[in-house]
């Protein structure tokens, strides 16, 4: 069994990634597991902070010699801006100067439920945790996921539909191979899959509206991963079914609200007889279909097409413009600013999907194909 799991503050030491069941004897692409965080981090639109933290990841158990050993590993992303946050953030005994106690919880975010749930006074206590500097664990692990998937012939990606109210206009990607249209998404800074510059200009005009409004931009994105085995995931039980295990593992990303597996939300509204993909065979293929509307995923078991998942992002809740609050130690009304922040984050967050997308497919692969070492895995796989 896979089981991942992170840890860490968004000012602490650092974010941490725990992956545990990740066979032995596959050699970690370094350069790859960095080059995946960089990914995170870029986007037309992003706050100040990522030009602070310039990720990186370091082993720090499960690994040997550039190998995995098949026991737990520890993956930490250690936070640069921490030497400027030690005094709050160090986890030694201390006294925490008044000012610096936060006591303003802003609209959207864990803030407010957070310290009444857990009784605590500082609204520090629970943003830092919070705050989506967690999903830096999350591209690690997902790399390493997505490494040993690649070498096994599955490749994920992703592209953004859309930016607030500006979409990718449909006819420009209709008809396109998943690839290449994730090919022009990494060249775009928005990673709108078109190679259009008044697309791309429009999406940025959105950004920049936002920005100078003091507002925020939330949008949808789609990932997919093609050359999946028929067979993952399982109709048997609720929490064996893989569309339920990616949808969760895409909920679960700091402002996500909606989750579609193929069609999804589109499918309510036509007929069965545009929504099925109908079954077809020949010797050379044995069964196929023409269509992909099932996003891969039937009764929550793959059927060998590609899997096909879209996400909605909310607006980012920290806003220049202010949002009104109430402070939770005078009660009093106060108007909720930042200090920075993402104006719109919907780029890395799509590279954040992905992550969670190989976390969930590595587990259910290795349920079906389970392997303590590489090699083993390699001879198993289709
Ligand atoms: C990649 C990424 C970057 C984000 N950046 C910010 C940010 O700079 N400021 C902010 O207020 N929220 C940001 N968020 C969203 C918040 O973390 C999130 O809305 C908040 O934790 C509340 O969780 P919820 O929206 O899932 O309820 C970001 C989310 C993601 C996925």
């Amino acid at each position: 069994m896979l089981r991942f799991f992170t840890a860490g503050e968004s000012h602490g030491k650092g974010i941490f990634a725990y992956l545990e069941g990740v066979p032995a004897n596959f050699e970690i692409d370094f350069d790859f597991i960095n080059s995946e965080l960089a990914r995170r981090q870029r986007g037309y639109g992003r706050g100040g902070r990522m030009k602070i933290e310039r990720d990186k990841v370091e082993f720090l158990s499960g690994v040997r010699l550039g190998k995995t050993l098949g026991s737990p590993i520890l993956m930490a992303v250690w936070n640069r801006d921490y030497k400027n946050w030690e005094e709050i953030m160090k986890p030694e005994k201390g006294e925490l100067p008044k000012e610096k106690v936060v006591s303003r919880p802003r609209p959207g975010h864990a803030d407010l439920p957070g310290v009444l749930k857990y009784g605590f006074d500082d609204v520090r206590n629970v943003l830092e945790r919070s705050s989506a500097r967690e999903t830096a664990g999350r591209v690690a692990a997902g790399a390493l996921c997505k490494d040993i998937l690649r070498r096994l012939g599955i490749e994920i990606g992703s592209f953004v539909l859309s930016i607030g109210s500006v979409k990718v206009p449909r006819e420009m990607i209709e008809g396109k191979e998943l690839k290449e249209l994730f090919k022009l998404a990494e060249e775009s800074e928005v990673r709108i899959p078109v190679k259009d510059k008044e697309v791309e200009e429009r999406f940025k005009e959105e950004i920049d509206w936002a920005r100078k409004k003091g507002e925020s931009l939330g949008g949808t994105f789609l990932v997919f991963a093609t050359g999946i085995p028929v067979g993952l995931g399982s109709h048997t039980q609720w929490d064996k079914r893989l569309d339920g295990r990616i949808a969760q593992g895409i909920m679960s990303i700091q402002a996500i609200k909606g989750v579609e597996i193929g069609l999804g939300f589109k499918g309510a509204e036509l007929p069965g007889s545009k929504v099925h993909d109908e079954i077809f065979y020949n010797s050379e293929k044995g069964f196929y279909r023409l269509t992909n509307r099932a996003g891969g995923i039937e009764g929550g078991i793959t059927n060998g097409e590609p899997i096909i998942v879209k996400a909605a992002m909310k607006p980012i809740p920290t806003l220049y413009r202010p949002l009104r609050s109430v402070d939770i130690r005078t009660k009093e009304p106060f108007e909720a600013s930042v200090e920075r922040s993402d104006v719109c984050a919907v780029p890395a967050a799509a590279v954040v999907g992905e992550a969670m997308v190989a976390i969930t497919l590595l587990g259910a692969l290795l349920e079906r194909y389970p392997a303590d070492d590489f090699k083993r895995l390699r001879e198993l796989f289709p």
